[in-house]
Protein backbone atom coordinates (compact mmCIF):
# COMPACT_ATOMS: atom_id res chain seq x y z
CA UNK A 1 0.00 0.00 0.00
CA UNK A 2 1.60 3.69 -0.47
CA UNK A 3 1.57 5.71 2.41
CA UNK A 4 1.95 8.51 3.73
CA UNK A 5 5.10 9.83 1.98
CA UNK A 6 4.64 8.20 -1.43
CA UNK A 7 4.07 11.76 -4.16
CA UNK A 8 1.40 10.96 -6.51
CA UNK A 9 0.96 13.40 -9.66
CA UNK A 10 -2.33 13.22 -11.22
CA UNK A 11 -3.18 14.30 -14.68
CA UNK A 12 -6.49 14.52 -15.71
CA UNK A 13 -7.68 14.24 -11.94
CA UNK A 14 -11.41 15.11 -12.90
CA UNK A 15 -11.76 12.27 -14.82
CA UNK A 16 -14.47 10.48 -12.91
CA UNK A 17 -11.57 7.29 -12.67
CA UNK A 18 -8.68 9.87 -11.78
CA UNK A 19 -11.15 11.43 -9.02
CA UNK A 20 -11.76 8.26 -7.31
CA UNK A 21 -7.68 7.69 -7.30
CA UNK A 22 -6.85 10.90 -6.04
CA UNK A 23 -9.13 9.73 -2.99
CA UNK A 24 -7.81 6.47 -2.53
CA UNK A 25 -4.40 8.21 -2.93
CA UNK A 26 -5.38 11.24 -0.45
CA UNK A 27 -6.81 8.24 2.34
CA UNK A 28 -3.53 6.72 2.02
CA UNK A 29 -1.53 9.60 3.12
CA UNK A 30 0.18 10.22 0.41
CA UNK A 31 1.66 14.17 -1.03
CA UNK A 32 -0.42 14.82 -3.97
CA UNK A 33 -0.50 17.12 -7.29
CA UNK A 34 -3.46 17.36 -9.43
CA UNK A 35 -3.62 18.29 -13.28
CA UNK A 36 -6.55 19.24 -14.86
CA UNK A 37 -8.16 20.95 -17.61
CA UNK A 38 -11.71 22.47 -15.75
CA UNK A 39 -10.71 25.09 -13.32
CA UNK A 40 -14.06 24.58 -11.63
CA UNK A 41 -14.06 20.51 -11.41
CA UNK A 42 -10.46 21.02 -10.11
CA UNK A 43 -11.49 23.67 -7.27
CA UNK A 44 -14.02 21.35 -6.15
CA UNK A 45 -12.05 18.11 -6.00
CA UNK A 46 -9.29 19.56 -4.66
CA UNK A 47 -12.03 21.42 -1.66
CA UNK A 48 -13.39 17.94 -1.41
CA UNK A 49 -9.47 16.52 -0.76
CA UNK A 50 -8.67 19.44 1.36
CA UNK A 51 -10.98 18.28 3.66
CA UNK A 52 -10.29 15.27 4.23
CA UNK A 53 -6.74 16.46 4.75
CA UNK A 54 -4.97 15.72 2.31
CA UNK A 55 -1.43 16.46 1.51
CA UNK A 56 -2.03 18.27 -1.41
CA UNK A 57 1.10 20.03 -2.73
CA UNK A 58 -0.06 21.60 -6.02
CA UNK A 59 -2.83 21.73 -8.43
CA UNK A 60 -3.02 23.41 -12.20
CA UNK A 61 -5.48 23.58 -14.79
CA UNK A 62 -5.29 23.88 -18.51
CA UNK A 63 -5.80 22.28 -22.01
CA UNK A 64 -3.57 19.35 -21.81
CA UNK A 65 -3.93 19.48 -26.24
CA UNK A 66 -1.70 22.43 -26.27
CA UNK A 67 1.50 20.57 -25.95
CA UNK A 68 3.52 23.59 -25.97
CA UNK A 69 2.40 24.30 -22.16
CA UNK A 70 2.91 20.75 -21.51
CA UNK A 71 7.14 20.14 -20.32
CA UNK A 72 5.86 23.31 -18.38
CA UNK A 73 3.56 22.00 -16.49
CA UNK A 74 5.32 18.68 -15.38
CA UNK A 75 8.22 20.94 -14.19
CA UNK A 76 6.05 22.78 -11.87
CA UNK A 77 4.66 19.54 -10.72
CA UNK A 78 8.19 18.39 -9.84
CA UNK A 79 9.22 21.54 -7.83
CA UNK A 80 6.21 21.02 -6.28
CA UNK A 81 6.15 17.54 -5.03
CA UNK A 82 10.49 17.32 -5.32
CA UNK A 83 10.70 13.79 -6.33
CA UNK A 84 7.50 11.69 -8.50
CA UNK A 85 6.76 8.22 -6.84
CA UNK A 86 3.91 7.67 -9.31
CA UNK A 87 2.35 9.42 -11.57
CA UNK A 88 -1.06 8.55 -13.59
CA UNK A 89 -1.68 9.88 -16.90
CA UNK A 90 -5.64 10.01 -16.69
CA UNK A 91 -7.76 12.18 -19.57
CA UNK A 92 -9.09 10.94 -22.65
CA UNK A 93 -10.91 11.63 -25.38
CA UNK A 94 -13.58 9.23 -26.84
CA UNK A 95 -14.97 11.49 -29.37
CA UNK A 96 -17.58 10.87 -32.37
CA UNK A 97 -16.50 7.99 -34.40
CA UNK A 98 -18.76 8.85 -37.60
CA UNK A 99 -17.73 12.36 -37.35
CA UNK A 100 -14.46 11.71 -36.88
CA UNK A 101 -14.71 9.67 -40.05
CA UNK A 102 -15.79 12.83 -42.01
CA UNK A 103 -13.73 15.32 -40.42
CA UNK A 104 -10.16 15.18 -39.92
CA UNK A 105 -10.71 17.95 -37.30
CA UNK A 106 -12.20 15.56 -34.87
CA UNK A 107 -10.31 12.55 -35.78
CA UNK A 108 -7.01 14.96 -35.06
CA UNK A 109 -8.55 15.49 -32.08
CA UNK A 110 -9.23 12.43 -30.61
CA UNK A 111 -5.47 11.79 -31.85
CA UNK A 112 -4.25 14.80 -29.87
CA UNK A 113 -6.17 14.28 -26.93
CA UNK A 114 -5.54 10.38 -26.79
CA UNK A 115 -2.03 10.28 -28.45
CA UNK A 116 0.09 13.41 -28.92
CA UNK A 117 -0.76 15.19 -25.21
CA UNK A 118 0.46 11.70 -23.22
CA UNK A 119 3.03 11.66 -25.31
CA UNK A 120 4.01 15.32 -24.71
CA UNK A 121 3.47 14.57 -20.60
CA UNK A 122 5.16 11.24 -20.80
CA UNK A 123 8.66 12.69 -22.26
CA UNK A 124 9.48 15.22 -19.20
CA UNK A 125 8.23 12.21 -17.11
CA UNK A 126 10.54 9.78 -18.25
CA UNK A 127 13.47 11.99 -18.19
CA UNK A 128 12.46 12.88 -14.54
CA UNK A 129 12.08 9.19 -13.03
CA UNK A 130 14.99 7.89 -15.18
CA UNK A 131 17.39 10.62 -13.46
CA UNK A 132 15.47 9.47 -9.89
CA UNK A 133 15.98 5.77 -10.66
CA UNK A 134 12.87 5.21 -9.30
CA UNK A 135 9.08 5.07 -9.68
CA UNK A 136 6.10 4.03 -11.25
CA UNK A 137 4.68 5.96 -14.94
CA UNK A 138 0.88 4.86 -15.95
CA UNK A 139 -1.10 5.82 -18.72
CA UNK A 140 -4.83 4.52 -18.94
CA UNK A 141 -5.41 3.10 -22.38
CA UNK A 142 -8.22 0.81 -23.77
CA UNK A 143 -9.16 -2.79 -24.95
CA UNK A 144 -10.23 -0.44 -28.02
CA UNK A 145 -6.93 0.04 -28.42
CA UNK A 146 -6.24 -4.14 -29.34
CA UNK A 147 -7.67 -4.01 -32.57
CA UNK A 148 -9.65 -1.91 -34.43
CA UNK A 149 -13.58 -1.94 -34.90
CA UNK A 150 -15.85 0.36 -36.78
CA UNK A 151 -17.23 1.70 -33.38
CA UNK A 152 -14.60 3.05 -32.07
CA UNK A 153 -11.23 2.80 -34.60
CA UNK A 154 -10.18 6.59 -34.30
CA UNK A 155 -10.10 6.38 -30.48
CA UNK A 156 -8.76 2.96 -30.95
CA UNK A 157 -5.62 4.16 -33.46
CA UNK A 158 -4.56 6.54 -30.60
CA UNK A 159 -4.62 4.48 -27.50
CA UNK A 160 -2.96 1.60 -29.33
CA UNK A 161 -0.41 3.73 -30.71
CA UNK A 162 0.36 5.11 -26.77
CA UNK A 163 0.34 1.16 -26.14
CA UNK A 164 3.56 1.02 -28.40
CA UNK A 165 4.55 4.08 -26.87
CA UNK A 166 4.55 2.77 -23.22
CA UNK A 167 6.03 0.00 -24.64
CA UNK A 168 9.48 1.13 -25.83
CA UNK A 169 9.65 3.74 -23.07
CA UNK A 170 9.34 0.45 -20.64
CA UNK A 171 11.85 -1.12 -21.92
CA UNK A 172 13.70 1.91 -21.82
CA UNK A 173 13.45 2.47 -18.49
CA UNK A 174 13.00 -1.12 -16.81
CA UNK A 175 16.79 -1.11 -16.61
CA UNK A 176 17.05 2.51 -15.03
CA UNK A 177 14.49 1.11 -11.98
CA UNK A 178 11.43 3.11 -13.30
CA UNK A 179 8.15 0.88 -13.92
CA UNK A 180 6.09 1.93 -17.27
CA UNK A 181 2.29 0.46 -16.28
CA UNK A 182 -0.32 0.65 -19.10
CA UNK A 183 -3.53 -0.03 -18.04
CA UNK A 184 -6.04 -0.95 -20.34
CA UNK A 185 -9.76 -0.47 -19.14
CA UNK A 186 -12.56 -2.16 -20.78
CA UNK A 187 -16.15 -0.39 -20.41
CA UNK A 188 -17.02 1.81 -17.50
CA UNK A 189 -19.83 3.29 -16.00
CA UNK A 190 -18.32 7.32 -16.35
CA UNK A 191 -19.56 10.68 -18.08
CA UNK A 192 -17.07 8.96 -20.74
CA UNK A 193 -19.50 6.70 -21.75
CA UNK A 194 -22.87 8.65 -20.41
CA UNK A 195 -24.55 8.11 -23.43
CA UNK A 196 -24.18 4.28 -23.91
CA UNK A 197 -26.24 1.40 -23.12
CA UNK A 198 -24.67 -0.06 -20.53
CA UNK A 199 -24.86 -4.10 -20.00
CA UNK A 200 -22.62 -6.18 -17.63
CA UNK A 201 -19.56 -5.82 -18.74
CA UNK A 202 -19.49 -2.37 -17.49
CA UNK A 203 -17.17 -1.95 -14.70
CA UNK A 204 -17.85 0.84 -11.50
CA UNK A 205 -15.46 3.29 -11.71
CA UNK A 206 -14.65 3.06 -7.57
CA UNK A 207 -13.53 -0.58 -8.66
CA UNK A 208 -11.53 0.81 -11.45
CA UNK A 209 -10.05 2.93 -9.23
CA UNK A 210 -9.12 0.25 -6.54
CA UNK A 211 -7.20 -2.18 -9.01
CA UNK A 212 -5.43 0.77 -10.59
CA UNK A 213 -4.05 2.05 -7.38
CA UNK A 214 -3.17 -1.78 -6.27
CA UNK A 215 -1.56 -2.11 -9.92
CA UNK A 216 0.92 0.72 -9.00
CA UNK A 217 2.10 -0.78 -5.95
CA UNK A 218 3.19 -3.68 -8.23
CA UNK A 219 5.55 -4.50 -11.25
CA UNK A 220 2.60 -5.65 -13.15
CA UNK A 221 3.38 -3.61 -16.71
CA UNK A 222 0.00 -3.83 -18.57
CA UNK A 223 -2.90 -4.72 -16.88
CA UNK A 224 -6.55 -4.91 -18.17
CA UNK A 225 -8.95 -3.66 -16.01
CA UNK A 226 -11.43 -5.74 -15.01
CA UNK A 227 -9.11 -8.67 -15.35
CA UNK A 228 -11.26 -10.97 -17.17
CA UNK A 229 -10.73 -8.54 -20.44
CA UNK A 230 -7.40 -10.27 -20.80
CA UNK A 231 -9.22 -13.09 -21.95
CA UNK A 232 -11.78 -11.49 -24.13
CA UNK A 233 -9.04 -9.74 -26.17
CA UNK A 234 -7.02 -12.88 -26.42
CA UNK A 235 -9.67 -14.03 -28.38
CA UNK A 236 -10.79 -10.96 -30.00
CA UNK A 237 -6.90 -10.34 -31.20
CA UNK A 238 -6.47 -13.74 -32.42
CA UNK A 239 -9.39 -14.13 -34.67
CA UNK A 240 -7.88 -14.45 -38.62
CA UNK A 241 -9.01 -11.78 -39.85
CA UNK A 242 -11.19 -13.07 -42.85
CA UNK A 243 -13.44 -14.52 -40.40
CA UNK A 244 -13.26 -11.36 -38.26
CA UNK A 245 -14.98 -9.94 -41.18
CA UNK A 246 -17.66 -12.21 -40.89
CA UNK A 247 -18.37 -11.81 -36.97
CA UNK A 248 -20.72 -9.20 -37.50
CA UNK A 249 -20.81 -8.67 -33.40
CA UNK A 250 -16.72 -7.84 -33.84
CA UNK A 251 -16.76 -6.34 -37.13
CA UNK A 252 -19.94 -4.50 -37.33
CA UNK A 253 -21.03 -1.28 -36.35
N1 LIG B 1 -15.00 5.16 -19.33
C1 LIG B 1 -14.62 4.18 -20.12
O1 LIG B 1 -15.43 3.31 -20.53
C2 LIG B 1 -13.18 4.05 -20.54
C3 LIG B 1 -12.77 2.88 -21.22
C4 LIG B 1 -11.45 2.75 -21.60
C5 LIG B 1 -10.55 3.75 -21.31
N2 LIG B 1 -10.96 4.89 -20.67
C6 LIG B 1 -9.99 5.94 -20.40
O2 LIG B 1 -9.99 6.19 -19.01
C7 LIG B 1 -9.53 7.52 -18.78
C8 LIG B 1 -10.48 8.22 -17.81
O3 LIG B 1 -11.74 8.36 -18.46
P1 LIG B 1 -13.12 8.47 -17.65
O4 LIG B 1 -13.92 7.31 -18.03
O5 LIG B 1 -12.85 8.75 -16.21
O6 LIG B 1 -13.78 9.70 -18.38
P2 LIG B 1 -14.30 11.15 -17.93
O7 LIG B 1 -14.85 11.14 -16.55
O8 LIG B 1 -15.18 11.58 -19.06
O9 LIG B 1 -12.97 12.01 -17.92
C9 LIG B 1 -12.28 12.40 -19.05
C10 LIG B 1 -11.33 13.46 -18.55
O10 LIG B 1 -10.43 13.83 -19.60
C11 LIG B 1 -10.28 15.23 -19.50
N3 LIG B 1 -9.84 15.81 -20.77
C12 LIG B 1 -10.35 15.57 -22.00
N4 LIG B 1 -9.68 16.31 -22.90
C13 LIG B 1 -8.75 17.02 -22.19
C14 LIG B 1 -7.79 17.96 -22.55
N5 LIG B 1 -7.62 18.35 -23.83
N6 LIG B 1 -7.01 18.50 -21.60
C15 LIG B 1 -7.18 18.13 -20.31
N7 LIG B 1 -8.07 17.24 -19.90
C16 LIG B 1 -8.86 16.70 -20.85
C17 LIG B 1 -11.67 15.74 -19.12
O11 LIG B 1 -11.53 17.04 -18.62
P3 LIG B 1 -12.81 18.00 -18.38
O12 LIG B 1 -13.22 17.70 -16.96
O13 LIG B 1 -12.26 19.37 -18.56
O14 LIG B 1 -13.84 17.63 -19.42
C18 LIG B 1 -12.06 14.72 -18.07
O15 LIG B 1 -11.56 15.08 -16.81
C19 LIG B 1 -9.42 8.16 -20.16
O16 LIG B 1 -8.09 8.10 -20.61
C20 LIG B 1 -10.28 7.27 -21.03
O17 LIG B 1 -9.90 7.34 -22.40
C21 LIG B 1 -12.25 5.05 -20.26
Amino acid sequence: MAGSGTRVLIVGATSAIASEVARLYAAQGCSLYLLARDPDRLASLVGELEQLGADLRGHASGDLDELQHNAGRIAAAIEALGTIDVALIAHGYLGDQRRSEASLDEALKILATNLASPISLLIPLANQLEAQGAGHLAAITSVAGERGRPRNFTYGAAKGGLTRYLEGQRSRLRPRGVFVHNIKLGPVDTPMTASHRKNALFADRRAVARTIVRVLERRRHAIYVPWFWWLIMLVVRLVPEPLFQRLRSLSGR
